[in-house]
């Protein structure tokens, strides 16, 4: 081999070639993600996607707090075999101001991304409360206790302000204001099926 083979540098030594690898996953790494921050589809809410209602956002959190998650994505693919069961494909717009994300890749049970207005309430009381009433070969566990467990609203509005001046979720003062008040009183049930009917309907 003649000595103006520049390649050997990493072909001989372990640690420039890591070092090579490096730069160069990084390199394309930036070339894919940066322009993801000055896209407006990325960067901008789809028409008509609305803030999440107060009882909406206490849903959410107890979609968080109890797992869901952990057993739904929330993420369709661009795929023929995930749109013709699930309905549209997932569009960046629609999470701009969802914090933190509930995208998964985890899917025990179906995709959620477009469960909004496929199922009637009753439906999901019913299959929050026994799974098995409704789909007999269910392995979802039951969450009897959120129809027991009252919302107090004391930190509603907290939350609301929080999203509006940290996310730049546009709520309004009296949406802030009134956001304790319209969730007093109603079942963490209430909250959650408000939150799953709102899910996805922004692009039907
Ligand atoms: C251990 C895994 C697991 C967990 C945790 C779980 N699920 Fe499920 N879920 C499933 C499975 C499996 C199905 C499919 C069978 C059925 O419909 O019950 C399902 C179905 C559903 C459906 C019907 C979807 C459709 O398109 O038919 C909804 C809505 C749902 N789950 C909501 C929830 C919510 C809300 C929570 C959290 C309170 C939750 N799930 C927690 C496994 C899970």
């Amino acid at each position: 081999m003649s000595n103006n083979n520049r390649h050997e540098i990493f072909e001989k030594s372990v640690p420039m070639l890591a070092l090579g690898i490096v730069f160069a996953i990084s390199l394309g790494g930036l070339v894919e993600i940066t322009p993801l921050f000055f896209q407006k589809q990325t960067t901008e809410p789809v028409e008509g996607l609305k803030p999440y209602t107060a009882l909406q956002m206490e849903g959410r959190d107890i979609y968080i707090r109890e797992g869901c998650s952990v057993c739904h994505s929330q993420m369709i693919r661009p795929f023929r075999a995930e749109t013709e069961r699930y309905g549209h494909y997932s569009v960046a717009g629609e999470s701009v101001w969802e914090h933190p994300f509930l995208w998964g890749s985890k899917r025990t049970g179906p995709d959620l991304a477009r469960v909004g207005g496929r199922y009637s309430d009753d439906w999901h009381r019913a299959h929050l409360r026994d799974p098995r009433s409704v789909v007999p070969e269910s392995n979802m566990p039951a969450f009897p206790w959120l129809e027991q467990n009252m919302l107090d609203g004391k930190l509603t509005g907290k939350k609301l302000a929080l999203f509006r001046d940290h996310f730049g979720v546009p709520y309004s003062d009296e949406q802030i204001q009134g956001a304790g008040e319209a969730v007093k009183g109603k079942s963490e049930m209430d909250a959650l099926i408000a939150y799953l009917q709102s899910i996805g309907t922004a692009l039907k």
